[in-house]
């Protein structure tokens, strides 16, 4: 059928982001069929309130869930902060979640991963992510799973991932997640 169109988003902000880096190495091995966009505005978001979501939506509010909207496939790329998603991610998907009965994450499949500093491959960021999802309603794809751990190893100066291993496996994860995607968008 059609291109499977992923929006990806990474959860970190600095310039030097492994998780960055890892969703632009997910771009660029993105099988034959996926197109993989990705959310550049997650600096522009504005902490969640409630009243300023009354008045309508910030412009780069706006633009995420549009991206979403325009998506078949979410692709999380997430860091791991005090054993969990970094708030200025959370805080983005608080924000996508709304309006809690008709959001555009209801329904539409995603997929997470992430690279820490440590040993630990952010799993307790990502457990803690596909937890909020169980709230939005989202499918997540249950497995492969990719923790990438060590992240200084992993990629040279210029962010691109050189660990052959990693390449390797992010390659298998891209396609079953394509697999997994289609399986909701073509039902
Ligand atoms: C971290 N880091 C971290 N790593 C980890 O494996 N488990 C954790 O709980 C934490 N906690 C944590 C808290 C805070 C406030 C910071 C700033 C960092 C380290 C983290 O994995 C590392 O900084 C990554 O490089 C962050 O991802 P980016 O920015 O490279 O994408």
């Amino acid at each position: 059928g059609d291109a499977l169109r992923v929006l990806g988003i990474a959860g970190s902000l600095r310039a030097g982001s492994y998780n960055r880096s890892l969703l632009e190495a997910a771009v660029e091995l993105a099988p034959e069929g996926m197109v993989i966009e990705t959310f550049d505005r997650l600096g522009e978001i504005p902490p969640y309130d409630a009243d300023v979501e009354t008045e309508g939506d910030p412009d780069a509010v706006a633009a995420l869930k549009q991206a979403i909207d325009g998506s078949d496939a979410l692709l999380w790329v997430t860091p791991e902060y005090n054993y969990s998603v970094p708030g200025v991610l959370k805080n983005a998907f608080d924000w996508a979640s709304r309006p809690a009965r008709s959001s555009v994450l209801i329904g539409r499949p995603a997929a997470v991963t992430g690279v820490s500093g440590g040993g630990s491959g952010t799993a307790r960021a990502q457990m803690a992510l596909r937890q909020s999802m169980v709230f939005t309603r989202t499918p997540v794809m249950p497995g492969p799973e990719l923790l990438v751990s060590r992240g200084g190893e992993r990629f040279d100066d210029d962010g691109v991932l050189t660990d052959e291993g990693i390449r390797d496996r992010l390659v298998d994860f891209l396609e079953r997640f394509d697999e997994f995607a289609r399986r909701f968008r073509d039902a």
